[in-house]
């Protein structure tokens, strides 16, 4: 079984990301043939400095290598590094209707904002199916957020496959189900878009600052609290466990405590849950060069299965 994700290096990585992507991603590495990637291309519809962009991607391979990604398992690498990638979504582009990516999500959402939306937004499912297509992918783990994405892909590659003969493997979205949407401070999905995040690697100031900032009612500390929908007992429970948030859920009926005390106890389970991998990340920080070796070596992997299936791609195709 071979496994593929990539997540967008636009900034810190948080807990909706670990816990939707990186958490299960990592859980897979076990159980097949793994590639993950640093999705560069696609972070150029946001980001607009390059060095801050080379920044971004060097901090995430450190934060997804300290979250447990395996590189002597897992290919690890820049999407921007595999040339066939933006050849393919080429040959896709041209197999695609322009309807199917009106109706996407990321393009619509800008739209209706009143942004400016570039071809590269617009075309952006397109560089993502062939990220996937390209590598003979089985399953692709990812948030709720992301399905659409994976449905057109599906799309693109049985269209592709008609017109021109079977090339495509179609790939399988992998969405938990209990992780699938990570409420952020406000309530909202959480997102770097929305400042409503809470980064894995924050300073402690900035954690409690988080924290401490959560949407809660204002039903007084004596009173029961509601159970349903509560983004606290939501993020308790992924830190701490279900016993634990079972625990805070009996509390939060009982009444008697106030929206502090449980904000206290959710920082405090956030600085435990990931106190062996900042441990970890800032051994991994004093190895001048590891992460660049490490994309390097993961490089070379990817850039074989992509040759390989690209071939298949031009011979159907007449190039
Ligand atoms: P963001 O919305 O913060 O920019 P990305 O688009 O970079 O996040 O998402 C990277 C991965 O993390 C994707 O697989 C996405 O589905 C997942 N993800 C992002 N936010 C959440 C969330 N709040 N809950 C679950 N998964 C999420
Ligand atoms: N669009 C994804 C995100 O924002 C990142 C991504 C790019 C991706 N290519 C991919 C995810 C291929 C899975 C498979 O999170």
């Amino acid at each position: 079984m071979r496994i593929l994700s990539g997540i967008q290096p636009t900034g810190a990585p948080h807990l909706g990301n670990y816990f939707g992507m990186m958490l299960p991603a990592i859980e897979l590495q076990e159980r097949g043939e793994a590639f993950y990637f640093i999705a560069d291309l696609h972070a150029l519809t946001t980001v607009r400095n390059g060095d801050a962009l080379r920044q971004y991607v060097h901090e995430l391979a450190l934060d997804f290598l300290a979250c447990g990604l395996n590189p002597e398992r897992t290919a690890f690498f820049r999407q921007s590094e595999v040339a066939e990638v933006p050849l393919l979504a080429w040959v896709l582009s041209t197999v695609t209707p322009m309807g199917l990516l009106e109706r996407c999500h990321s393009f619509k959402d800008k739209q209706a904002k009143g942004l400016p939306a570039s071809h590269g937004l617009f075309s952006y499912p397109v560089l993502m199916a062939a990220d996937i297509l390209v590598y003979d992918s089985d399953v692709v783990p990812v948030g709720r957020d992301q399905k659409q994405h994976l449905e057109v892909t599906r799309d693109l590659a049985i269209k592709f496959n008609e017109t021109f003969g079977t090339v495509f493997k179609l790939p399988e979205p992998l969405i938990r189900e209990d992780t699938a949407v990570v409420p952020g401070t406000d309530g909202q999905k959480m997102s770097k878009s929305y400042g409503n995040t809470i980064p894995l690697f924050g300073t402690e100031a900035e954690l409690r600052k988080k924290i401490f900032g959560i949407k809660t009612d204002c039903t007084p500390l004596e009173e029961p609290k509601p159970v349903e929908g509560s983004t606290l007992l939501t993020l308790y429970r992924l830190v701490a466990g279900e016993d634990r948030a079972k625990e805070m859920e009996e509390s939060f009926r009982q009444g008697g405590t106030g929206y502090g005390e449980y904000k206290k106890q959710l920082f405090e389970a956030v600085l435990d849950y990931f106190e062996p991998m900042r441990r970890r990340r800032e051994e991994l920080q004093k190895q001048p060069g590891l992460v660049e070796d490490i994309l390097r070596k993961g490089t070379e992997k990817a850039r074989e299965v992509a040759k390989s299936v690209i071939l298949r791609v031009r011979q159907a195709v007449g190039i």
